[in-house]
């Protein structure tokens, strides 16, 4: 066949109809997309990208969750212990009535808490703390000794049980918890690490600290009396100061001290915090991020 003739056995390429496949010939493909059952590439890679987020932000949400939450409900295990009679402990309990300006008022003793390393230092100190320790005189600037000897006196005389109370505060400093030493000086507690200073009662008066000083409950109870568990829960084992100092003769009349807690600056309690975490404002909800 020459070149220029056409072929004739090619369809369409004569002049003729066009015999081949058409496009309305097709059936086109099933659409699923309204088939709920059905899964479509496009269903199965939202699956997968939702899947793998909701793995990424749970492992990222558990540990954050976790610390916040399960601390506060773990249950603490803590017992109350017997540091010794209360005599051991009134020694600078009221009256005053011979007191000078060199007596210690309310002041001070420490025990050991923890551990057998000098290094950890981790002691509480029994404080017979003024109510008001502003109260307590300091001498004008123009005042004589004598004067102020009279004057002191005359403050110290008038103190009773009622305006004292019992604390026994941790010297763990609420800063990044080096220990405190208590400086008769001052009166008030010094923590050597970053110059954190607080008054006799544990409250920031200087340096870093984020909150006062800890505290452990303490009570001073008589042995020679039955308590009911009701009575123990509810605190009427608890002897007041002034009942403590009447009896403190009897050796059955004793210091206890329990569970740990921390405070706010208006000494409101708070479960124990960790140094350097504040317990109220914005930022207590936000540590360990601050
Ligand atoms: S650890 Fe006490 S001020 Fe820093």
């Amino acid at each position: 066949m020459a070149e220029d003739e056409p072929d004739s056995g090619a369809p369409g390429t004569q002049g003729g109809p066009y015999e081949g496949p058409r496009a309305t010939d097709f059936t086109p493909e099933a659409d699923h997309s309204d088939d709920p059952g059905y899964i479509t590439r496009t269903r199965f890679l939202s699956t997968v990208a939702i899947a793998g987020g909701g793995i990424l932000t749970a492992a990222i949400l558990v540990p954050v969750v976790g610390f916040a939450v399960a601390n506060p409900l773990k249950g603490e295990e803590w017992r109350w212990i017997d540091i010794g009679p209360a005599s051991d402990f009134l020694k600078n309990a009221p009256p005053y009535a011979n007191a000078t300006p060199s007596t210690k008022i309310g002041e001070v003793a420490s025990l050991a808490v923890a551990g057998t390393d000098p290094e950890a230092d981790r002691r509480v100190y029994l404080m017979f703390g003024l109510v008001e320790p502003s109260a307590k005189p300091i001498p004008g600037p123009d005042e004589s000794t004598d004067g102020f000897d009279a004057r002191f006196k005359a403050w110290a005389a008038s103190i009773t049980a009622a305006d004292m109370d019992m604390l026994a505060i941790w010297n763990r400093c609420a800063h990044l918890g080096c220990p405190v030493a208590y400086a008769a000086g001052s009166q008030g507690f010094i923590c050597p690490c970053h110059g954190g200073a607080y008054d006799s009662r544990g409250l920031v008066t200087g340096g870093p600290p984020p909150r006062p000083l800890d505290r452990l409950d303490v009570k001073i109870v008589d042995q020679s009396q039955q308590y009911s568990a009701a009575d123990i829960a509810s605190g009427n084992d608890r002897l007041s100061l002034q009942q403590a100092i009447a009896k403190s003769s009897s050796p059955k009349v004793r210091v206890l001290v329990g569970k740990a807690y921390s405070i706010s600056d208006e000494q409101e309690p708070f479960p124990l915090h960790a140094p350097g975490e504040p317990v109220t404002g914005t930022l207590s909800n936000l540590y360990p991020f601050t």
